[in-house]
């Protein structure tokens, strides 16, 4: 796909301080923009990072058609960048644009322009282990009218955002909390869709939680109250005994990516992994039972982030652990040294871009 390129004369690289970035703050130079009218996407563009200007009748301001993805660019150890399970980002953007009944992407115009991005501005992928240039496709319905019905103009960008780790925290364990007054999503609604209203209705009961010393909500179902979902910001997995548990994607739960990836990696080692319902009353037995080993999220901006803690309605899960459990950490150097190329990724998800012979290592 010819994508046309304006290149900005003016980079802002050199005001950004590596050693101290914070996640989604700062945004490299370039983004793709595209259109969908009359039924199809227009030319593509690649231009300088900047604002962009719409009327306030804007329809994704007034009824939330906008979908995005999350994906990150890595520093790889000669001159390439790698981009990670490229398929699988396009395949959910494709599905959350049809439950938001919004177009669909083709393979060549997402491919094309993450490659083209990463080309023009390779400099912004951040060389330290852990950091990686966090990558935000995002489209929205853009028609200025506001009828409550599906758009028929949409706008598809992509931009990028150098990063370390997503919670404050680093790679320390989070503390979840259970909500009582507030659900994430019901089967037949846009839970396992990755559209923009899923995580604006969930920045209230987030607040809260955070308000009272949590980092984030552990979702329980809409209907019980009773099983584990997820956290909104990544998936959650249980190592009870020798089994690594991860509730079922049952229409409520984002497909998320690294989850995909933690449990091909966990089965090729052998690990029995289950992906059930699993209740908050069979967490608080398996910690009593002492099988409960190690909590953590997965999730393409959290990573790998171990669980130092779960409450529900006041009583507390603690682990006895300050740091990432063994397992935790195993599986975040296994992940991650596939995203940057350290290990042999004999699943093929690695999608390497060649920035030429620049990148010096
Ligand atoms: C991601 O992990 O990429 C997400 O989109 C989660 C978001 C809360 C940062």
């Amino acid at each position: 796909m010819k994508i046309k390129i304006t290149q900005t004369d003016q980079s802002r690289i050199s005001s950004v301080d590596f050693d101290n970035l914070q996640f989604g703050r700062t945004f490299s130079d370039h983004m793709l923009e595209v259109v969908f009218k009359d039924g199809a996407w227009q030319q593509p563009e690649i231009k300088p990072y900047g604002p962009i200007s719409f009327e306030p009748s804007l329809h994704a301001l007034h009824y939330g058609q906008a979908v995005f993805e999350g994906m990150k660019a890595y520093y790889s150890s000669d001159d390439t960048i790698n981009l990670f399970r490229l398929d699988d980002h396009l395949e959910r953007i494709n599905n959350s644009a049809r439950r938001m009944s919004m177009p669909e992407l083709s393979k060549d115009l997402f491919f094309s322009g993450l490659e083209e991005l990463i080309k023009l501005d390779y400099k912004w992928v951040p060389k330290t282990h852990g950091h990686a240039l966090y990558i935000r496709p995002f489209m929205f319905a853009s028609e200025e009218y506001i009828a409550a019905k599906s758009a028929s103009e949409y706008s598809f960008y992509i931009i990028s955002s150098p990063v370390a780790a997503y919670y404050s925290e680093g790679f320390k364990p989070v503390k979840l909390t259970t909500s009582q007054n507030y659900v994430r999503a019901v089967k037949g609604g846009t839970g396992e869709a990755k559209a923009a209203g899923n995580y604006g209705g969930s920045f209230l009961p987030a607040k809260k939680a955070q308000k009272i010393g949590f980092t984030q909500v552990l979702w329980l179902d809409a209907i019980e109250h009773k099983y584990i979902e997820e956290v909104g910001t990544m998936n959650i997995f249980f190592l009870i005994g020798d089994t690594l548990i991860t509730p079922q994607l049952s229409g409520t739960v984002l497909p998320g990516i690294t989850r995909r990836s933690v449990i091909a990696i966990a089965k090729s080692w052998g690990v029995n992994v289950e992906e059930r319902r699993i209740s908050i009353d069979e967490l608080f037995e398996a910690q009593k039972s002492g099988d409960l080993k190690e909590i953590f999220g997965a999730g393409t901006a959290a990573v790998i982030s171990p669980v130092g803690m779960i409450d529900h309605k006041g009583e507390q899960i603690t682990l006895d652990q300050n740091e990432i459990g063994p397992f935790a950490q195993k599986m975040f150097e296994t992940v991650t040294g596939i995203q940057y190329g350290k290990l042999d990724d004999s699943y093929g998800w690695t999608h390497p871009v060649n920035v030429g012979n620049e990148v010096s290592v």
